[in-house]
């Protein structure tokens, strides 16, 4: 059978669940989904918001469902992935997009916070994929795309936690894409750099280090997770220049952890200024 991954242009008629669809890049993608034909479960917490998103999302696709979930919960998870695959006639697609920051020095980083960020972050994608792959291998159809982040390989400072769970995530997802080679599912990752978003003013994290000022839409962030969708591609980055950064620091460790540490240096500097 084919899927979308093997060359079909069209999401009309799929069934995509997308976690962490009530804000930001979750709320950008499953309305581009439902846009290009797909029927769209949305995930997150904040009803008030999902019902927003479900309500855009049913224009274009008024088969369109959401669920209210806290996805830290992993006991909960396989009954969310069957209740979606009974609502949605089958998943062909997962957008594991949920996800929370941990802007923290590691100096003043707890245990338990960076275990936090690794059960939402890392072993909740892990646990809704592995709930929903034998529906897909059964059907010998299905994507599954996570969320990770340019920290996934770039180790930004201040984000031990948020970097080591997005590693992890990144290095699952690239195992899986070869274990289910000729199984007609496919596994993709979308790493976004500094997306415009409410992650950079949810409580109880540190101001970023980065300049917000060149934070790009969550639309192309959108826009990329179709993209590996139609083109089958393992790994994508937003904005797509970031790949040579990831390289270079390949080619020479050494320097890129001297120049991180220079940045890191400078930019504490210029935080503490903008803050005073
Ligand atoms: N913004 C960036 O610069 C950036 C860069 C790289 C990667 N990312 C990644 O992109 C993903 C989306 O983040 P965003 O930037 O769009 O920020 P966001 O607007 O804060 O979105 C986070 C989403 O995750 C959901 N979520 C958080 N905790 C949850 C929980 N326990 N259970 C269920 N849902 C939960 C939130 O919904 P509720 O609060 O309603 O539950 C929300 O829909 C994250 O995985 C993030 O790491 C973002």
């Amino acid at each position: 059978m084919t899927t979308l991954s093997d060359g079909v242009s069209t999401l009309a008629g799929r069934s995509a669940l997308v976690t962490g669809a009530s804000s930001g890049i979750g709320a950008a993608t499953a309305q581009a989904l439902a846009l290009a034909g797909a029927r769209v479960g949305l995930v997150a917490r904040r009803a008030d918001r999902l019902a927003r998103v479900l309500e855009r999302c049913r224009a274009h696709s008024p088969g369109s469902v959401s669920w209210t979930a806290d996805l830290a919960g992993l006991d909960g998870l396989p009954g969310l992935a069957a209740a979606a695959e009974e609502a949605l006639g089958g998943v062909d697609v997962l957008v594991a997009c949920a996800g929370m920051p941990k802007r923290r020095r590691v100096q003043d980083l707890s245990a338990a916070e960076a275990e936090e960020v690794m059960l939402l972050n890392y072993l909740s994608p892990v646990r809704l994929a592995l709930a929903l792959l034998p529906g897909m291998t059964a059907r010998g159809r299905g994507d599954l795309v996570a969320v990770g982040s340019v920290a996934a390989r770039l180790g930004p400072p201040h984000e031990g936690a948020y970097a080591a769970s997005k590693a992890a995530l990144t290095a699952f997802w690239e195992s899986m894409a070869v274990d289910l080679d000729g199984t007609g599912v496919h596994a993709h990752v979308v790493q976004p750099a500094i997306i415009d978003t409410e992650l950079f003013s949810r409580p109880g994290d540190e101001p970023p280090l980065s300049d917000l000022s060149d934070a790009l839409p969550p639309e192309d962030v959108a826009a990329a997770v179709l993209e590996v969708l139609e083109t089958g591609r393992f790994e994508r980055y937003v904005p797509a220049w970031f790949e040579e950064m990831a390289s270079g620091k390949a080619a020479d460790v050494e320097a890129f952890v001297a120049g991180v540490k220079e940045w890191a240096r400078k930019r504490r500097i210029a935080r503490s200024g903008d803050a005073g």
